[in-house]
């Protein structure tokens, strides 16, 4: 294999570097080519452009691989728990029982947030959207720990904002649930483990506890491990790119939050349960989606399905359906929707608009599912989608710091009008 590339331009041949990931990823250097040639890469969406070198997530889209720190996706959901996850991919391998207990235990001291988060909350009407009140308080964490501004925080002090991210954000998550339903918020419970404390926070009243059953912890450990981290998606480059000004963890992951908002990312498990309840409501016939989906002239996509990089199948998508599946029957749920989805897939797996373009279902496609049957409320399902990120973001976001990345800073290819003079108001 060649070590460089070699590009002529305008009868000129410029060498380029080729770098090689562990997995034999191949890509090109072209970070010379501007100074040297004056040309700049356009790849719009990021479609073939590597922003970065990372360690943390292997993903093969034409093969359908994913892993973690080298570890199998099917393993990690099938044998671990959130929280190892967690520290999985922030510190990059799996902790001893001593570490586990030392990271869940420091998380358990930081779970209650200062009660003046809680006006800040009132502030908000019930009608606030959860997902931009997590936002928004994660970003005002900012406030209450002024000195994660401080951009040459020791190793210690880092550590210290990412156990407070971790301890924190299940607490604001289920506040936000909690105002927009108007009922009084719960504080953590800490000798709960972290799913189990989350699900109180959610679902315990003043005048009931929540009884905890095995089943539901279990499917929303694995929902957060598939979900907690994706290499470089859109919510993730945004973490990175805020951070690589400076920026603080909670303002990056804040706007994270905002970016995985977006229905065409995160935001795609509540659509797809809206599409599914639409269609259960026009009378289930999914051939008339199918071919709303496949019309040009129709701006309906068929959500939870397709991705930008897995173009084979979405290996997340597949643990989920058996999970689906399984969570329904050990609840004794019969969910029509859930029928409604099969046939959706079966029919798309089985038509040549969606096999020509590779489109699979992705991981929003079930996952909303399983959600509903948990009892979550349709407009938290992206609320579920970033409690699981978040140790993505963290690991992405002390990556890119502690490899002294530049500040992300594009080029463009400017299309405008070239220089003209003022013309003023009466001439024009
Ligand atoms: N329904 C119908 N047609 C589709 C769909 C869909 N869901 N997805 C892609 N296509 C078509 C698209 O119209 C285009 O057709 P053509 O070549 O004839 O113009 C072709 O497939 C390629 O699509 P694209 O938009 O160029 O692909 P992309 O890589 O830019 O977009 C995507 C990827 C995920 C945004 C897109 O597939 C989509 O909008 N899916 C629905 C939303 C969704 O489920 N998003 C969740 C993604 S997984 C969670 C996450 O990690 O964010």
């Amino acid at each position: 294999m060649s070590d460089h590339a070699e590009i002529i331009l305008e009868g000129k041949s410029y060498k380029l570097p080729v770098v090689v990931g562990s997995e034999d990823e191949k890509a090109i250097d072209i970070s010379s080519l501007r100074a040297e040639s004056g040309y700049i890469t356009l790849d719009s969406g990021y479609k073939n452009t590597g922003a970065t070198t990372s360690a943390i997530t292997f993903l093969d889209g034409e093969q359908g691989i994913l892993s973690y720190r080298g570890y199998p996706i099917d393993q990690l959901a099938e044998k671990s728990n959130f929280i190892e996850v967690a520290y999985l991919l922030i510190y990059g391998t799996l902790p001893t029982q001593q570490e586990l207990d030392d990271f869940s235990g420091k998380i358990k001291m930081h779970t209650l947030v200062n009660e003046d988060m809680r006006k800040i909350l009132d502030g908000f009407p019930s009608t606030a959207h959860p997902m931009g009140i997590l936002s928004a308080l994660i970003s005002s964490l900012t406030a209450f720990y002024p000195e994660s501004l401080n951009p040459n925080q020791s190793k210690e002090e880092v550590d210290l904002s990412i156990i407070r991210l971790m301890a924190k954000l299940p607490t604001i998550a289920a506040w936000s649930y909690k105002n927009s339903v108007g009922h009084p918020v719960n504080y953590p419970k800490n000798k709960l483990d972290y799913c189990s404390n989350f699900l109180h926070m959610m679902f315990a009243f003043p005048t009931e506890d929540y009884e905890m059953n095995p089943v539901v912890v279990d499917a929303l450990n694995k929902l957060l491990i598939l979900h907690a981290d994706h290499e470089q998606n859109c919510s993730t480059s945004t973490v990175r790119l805020v951070g690589s000004a400076n920026a603080s963890l909670y303002s990056s992951v804040s706007a994270g939050i905002s970016a995985l908002w977006g229905p065409l990312h995160g935001g795609a498990n509540q659509a797809v349960i809206e599409m599914l309840e639409a269609i259960k409501a026009d009378g289930g016939d999914s051939k008339k989606f199918i071919a709303k989906a496949k019309d040009k002239d129709d701006p309906f996509r068929l959500m939870g399905f397709g991705h930008r990089v897995y173009k084979n199948f979405d290996p997340r998508a597949k643990i989920i359906k058996k999970a689906a599946d399984e969570v329904l029957t050990a609840l004794g749920i019969n969910d029509q929707i859930l029928t409604i989805a099969q046939e959706l897939e079966e029919a798309a797996l089985n038509d040549s608009y969606f096999v020509e373009r590779k489109l699979y279902p992705n991981v929003d496609f079930y996952s909303g599912i399983i959600y509903r049957a948990l009892g979550i409320p349709t407009d938290m399902f992206t609320v579920m989608f970033a409690l699981g990120r978040l140790p993505g973001w963290i690991a992405q976001w002390k990556e890119m710091r502690e490899q002294k990345e530049p500040i992300g800073r594009p080029r463009q290819i400017y299309t405008g009008a070239t220089e003209r003079n003022y013309v003023p108001m009466e001439q024009r």
